[in-house]
């Protein structure tokens, strides 16, 4: 396996209080670092228990996760339950990637930081199996883009509600969170240098501009890269403080555009076909004004399956020229009642 390339830590006062680098070039956290990721009160929960399958399992992988995310330091064998829960991940979305991709847009986010890992890992590892990546590789992009943002979630959490811009220590913060987020992996037992890299990488952009190294196109693998696209369409496809969810039209086109400069056109081109502009979990307008929900994609890209969410037991074909669709509709917000009812489109529907 090829060493990590030796890389600086930025010179900022957060990084000289919270982290160092060790004789072998490897990044680690101070004492005040790991004074960190002391447990902190338990959040909302979002409970897993009337959803139905897939969505049940996704509920509990997000339990799961949470437990590790709300006390890193104090979890046993954080590493082994990470590569397992990496493992369902995969299962998950071999066997249900419809509903998977649903969860991303119709679950509701209590937790901003930990459904985004859930979220961001589930389509990076979509990606990575239509990119055909190696065994290892999917294993890698799938817990990187589980873990790419687990120094910061209390951050994130804060950013998520936050209807002002970042503080200037918030921004030096995100800008740090990729060495952090591996530095505090490093304290959890996690040694795999590939898994480190892209979670050091998962910021770095097309064009050299990204953070924290400033790395030029080439020096970016394609398991960083995959975990950045999907990191950035789940950041859009997921509701914030200040903003709705996007409808995936419009997160979809806003990244095709930067397609060459911000991203590979090979890989934002793969996404934009995996979802679709109807991806399933997205709301249409039909021609007669009802506001459909997308099951299923369908024969075309334009021809999704959809259900009156009152009516969940009559599935509308939109090829039919009795169910044509007029466009996207914006998502609603869902509170918990209804975004339980909803996962049951999903059941039974492999
Ligand atoms: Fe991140």
């Amino acid at each position: 396996m090829l060493p990590m390339p030796p890389r600086v830590l930025p010179d900022t006062l957060f990084a000289r209080n919270h982290l160092e680098m060790d004789d072998e070039g490897v990044f680690r956290l101070t004492a005040r670092g790991r004074s960190l990721y002391q447990p902190h009160p338990a959040h909302m929960a979002l409970e897993d228990g009337t959803a139905s399958e897939p969505m049940r399992s996704l509920a509990l992988l997000r339990k799961r996760l949470g437990e590790i995310f709300r006390d890193p330091l104090a979890c046993n064998d954080a590493a082994g339950r990470l590569r397992e829960m990496g493992q369902q991940v995969d299962a998950l979305v071999r066997r249900s990637p419809d509903a998977c991709i649903a969860a991303i847009l119709i679950t509701p986010c209590p937790e901003y930081t930990l459904q985004h890992a859930l979220n961001a890992s589930v389509l990076a590892t979509l990606l990575g199996m239509q990119a055909q990546l190696d065994a290892d590789e999917l294993e890698t992009v799938t817990l990187a883009a589980m873990t790419m943002n687990i120094g910061t979630v209390r951050l994130q959490d804060l950013l998520a509600g936050q209807a002002s811009p970042p503080s200037t220590s918030q921004r030096q913060l995100i800008r740090l969170h990729p060495i952090l987020s591996s530095a505090l992996l490093r304290e959890m037992g996690v040694t795999d240098p590939r898994w480190h890299e892209t979670v050091q990488t998962h910021h770095e952009e097309w064009n050299g501009r990204g953070y924290p190294f400033l790395l030029n196109q080439e020096e970016i693998g394609d398991a960083a890269h995959i975990v950045h696209l999907a990191d950035i369409a789940c950041a859009k496809l997921m509701p914030r403080g200040y903003r709705s969810r996007l409808p995936a039209r419009q997160a979809l086109a806003q990244l095709y555009q930067n397609r060459d400069e911000q991203f590979d056109v090979r890989l934002v081109s793969l996404l934009v076909r995996e979802l679709g502009f109807y991806p399933p979990g997205g709301f249409v307008e039909l021609a007669g004004g009802e506001l459909g929900v997308v099951v299923k994609r369908g024969a075309s890209a334009q021809s999704p399956l959809v259900v009156l969410p009152d009516a969940p037991q009559h599935i509308l074909d939109t090829t039919t020229p009795e169910h044509p669709i007029k466009g996207a509709a914006m998502p609603p917000r869902i509170n918990l009642q209804q975004y339980e009812a909803l996962t049951r489109l999903w059941e039974n529907l492999a």
